[in-house]
């Protein structure tokens, strides 16, 4: 069977709270389909020469946010053509999600959050994002997120008890439609 061909035109975007396994799953997709893979948080710390923990703790939460928005602009201008993983907070901003819905395809990483809590409990790479800590902190903040990652994300994968690479084959399985309606709408193949 010939590798399936998620068209050209569409680009591909995974969101998620962090330790949904963005960026491992987007790299194991990007394989399967032959893309590049980006990440939009490896980016900007290769850009500042800093890490994004160095940032929030000098500059603060707003000046990360900024820089986030102007990173994922220029990755997002690109037409197409790679796979994309974004920081989990990404989605806070009107301007960010607008730039992903005009990218493409939008993939949301859901877990919830007992299961994150698990997965980040030995992460000291991340910064805090409320003084809450942990589980408690997942919690807020993931509840205040789920609307925006819903609105943005055209599919949503439950990644509860799966290892990535069957997170990557659910996503490629879930693109066979979008590939699709894409060739009906514009009369295109990939
Ligand atoms: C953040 C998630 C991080 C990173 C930054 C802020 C967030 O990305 O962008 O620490 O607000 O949830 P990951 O989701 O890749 O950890």
């Amino acid at each position: 069977m010939s590798r399936f061909v998620l068209p050209g035109a569409i680009g591909l975007a995974l969101v998620g709270y962090r330790g949904t396994g963005k960026s491992t799953v987007g790299r194991l997709v990007a394989g399967l389909l032959g893309r590049e893979f980006l990440d939009a948080d490896a980016v900007l710390e290769a850009r500042l020469g800093r890490s994004i923990r160095s940032v929030f703790e000098t500059d603060g939460e707003a000046v990360f946010r900024d820089k986030e928005e102007a990173v994922l602009a220029e990755l997002t201008s690109k037409p197409g053509q790679t796979v994309l993983a974004t920081g989990g907070g990404v989605v806070l901003r009107p301007g960010n999600r607008a730039a992903l819905r005009r990218f493409g395809h939008v993939v949301w990483l859901r877990a919830d959050p007992a299961v994150l809590a698990r997965r980040l409990r030995h992460d000291s790479a991340r910064p805090p994002l409320t003084a809450a800590g942990t589980l408690a902190e997942i919690a807020d903040v993931l509840s205040a997120r789920e609307p925006l990652y819903r609105e943005v994300a055209g599919t949503v994968i439950e990644t509860g008890g799966c290892p990535p690479s069957e997170v990557a084959r659910l996503i490629l399985t879930a693109l066979i439609p979008v590939a699709c309606e894409w060739q009906a709408t514009t009369g295109q193949g990939g």
